[in-house]
């Protein structure tokens, strides 16, 4: 599911969409992003925002997450030029549960992770609190106008969505090893089609942690989303960075297309963006292990200007070269296309 934006273009053009992501982060988003909101909710949300970000300032008594900063998830965010961000964050995250539903406590908890993130993640000068208090504002804005572009985007897919028992969609923070299982027992038809963008070999992007002034790791984001993490960045991305010949990140490939091939049938479409930082042996090897795995590789018709008939595409400044690990500017990513053999 990544950040959930398959499962929002999935549903919205009337598709029934389950997603799947082994980051309780990136499930927690995808739901949020999926949650229709009513007026009601849309309402307290801002009156709550408008109430809080009086006392949003650094003169206010704090209010300490302590459970939370025991346990390390505070880390690397209360230096001289961060603690004000943690200190808002905490005076904030102290008033969530006087919203009434956990649609709209969700709703406010992603406000702050979006705004804590512009001001602590991968950047040089760490905002003031004024500046902070703006950019909530700003993203408020953008989170309350993107919730009812989706409502009215879902009416006009699905019509009166309360009575639609085949609505909402589904984001479930599992594995895709092993959820041929769990599949049956949600859907008794093979999905017709299948959007997923893997792992990368030899990428780590850190998405379970920001990078604060320099190379500083904090894993904030869960504490403000009120979740639990404790996984390295290994578990999220296949296995280490650096293996001979990338064997755990194989076996992880091998294991997850095993599962899909499980719970799709012949006609069924897969479709995966990737990026390879060495494309020479690591595309041919992925395609193997495709092979292997009951898939056999389909070309689009119309896709032209490509010498292997496959969509290439070049993105620049990735987040992971932006922080300088890999040395390049630009990544290539490809989009491949399979079907049941
Ligand atoms: C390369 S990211 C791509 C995410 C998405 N395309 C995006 O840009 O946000 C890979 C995603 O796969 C998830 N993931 C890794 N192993 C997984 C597994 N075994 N089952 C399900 N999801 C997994 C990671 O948590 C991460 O969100």
């Amino acid at each position: 599911m990544g950040g959930g934006t398959t499962l929002v273009e999935a549903s919205v053009i009337g598709r029934r969409a389950i997603g799947t992501d082994i980051s309780s982060l990136a499930s927690f988003i995808s739901k949020v992003k999926t949650t229709i909101l009513c007026d009601d909710d849309l309402e307290n949300v801002v009156l709550w925002v408008e109430n809080i970000s009086g006392d949003l300032n650094l003169h206010k008594s704090p209010v300490r997450a302590i459970e939370w900063l025991e346990k390390g998830y505070q880390r690397n965010i209360s230096g001289k030029g961060t603690w004000p961000i943690r200190k808002l964050l905490e005076l904030a995250l102290s008033e969530v549960l006087r919203l009434s539903t956990p649609s709209q406590q969700n709703f406010v908890r992603c406000l702050l992770l979006k705004t804590a993130q512009w001001a602590l993640d991968c950047r040089g000068k760490i905002p003031t609190a004024t500046e902070f208090r703006q950019q909530l504002l700003i993203f408020l804005d953008e989170m309350v106008y993107g919730a009812l572009e989706y409502r009215n985007a879902i009416k006009n897919s699905w019509g009166d969505y309360r009575f639609n028992n085949s609505f909402p969609t589904l984001c479930l923070n599992k594995s895709i090893i092993g959820f041929e299982e769990e599949y049956r027992s949600i859907c008794n038809k093979p999905p017709k089609l299948i959007v997923t963008s893997p792992p990368y070999p030899n990428v780590h992007v850190l998405y379970h942690r920001w990078q604060v002034q320099g190379r500083k790791e904090t894993p904030a984001p869960y504490w403000i989303a009120n979740l639990e993490d404790g996984n390295g960045s290994s578990f999220y991305t296949f296995g280490p960075r650096y293996q001979k010949g990338l064997k755990t990140y194989f076996e992880m490939v091998t294991k997850a297309f095993l599962s899909i091939s499980k719970l799709v049938d012949d006609k069924t479409i897969l479709i995966q963006m990737i990026s390879f930082p060495e494309p020479s042996w690591q595309l041919s090897k992925y395609l193997d292990v495709m092979e292997e795995t009951g898939f056999q590789e389909i070309f689009l018709p119309g896709v032209k200007n490509s010498s292997d008939g496959r969509l290439w595409r070049q993105v620049p400044n990735r987040r992971w070269y932006a922080n300088k690990q890999e040395g390049l500017l630009t990544s290539s990513e490809v989009v491949l296309c399979h079907k049941k053999q």
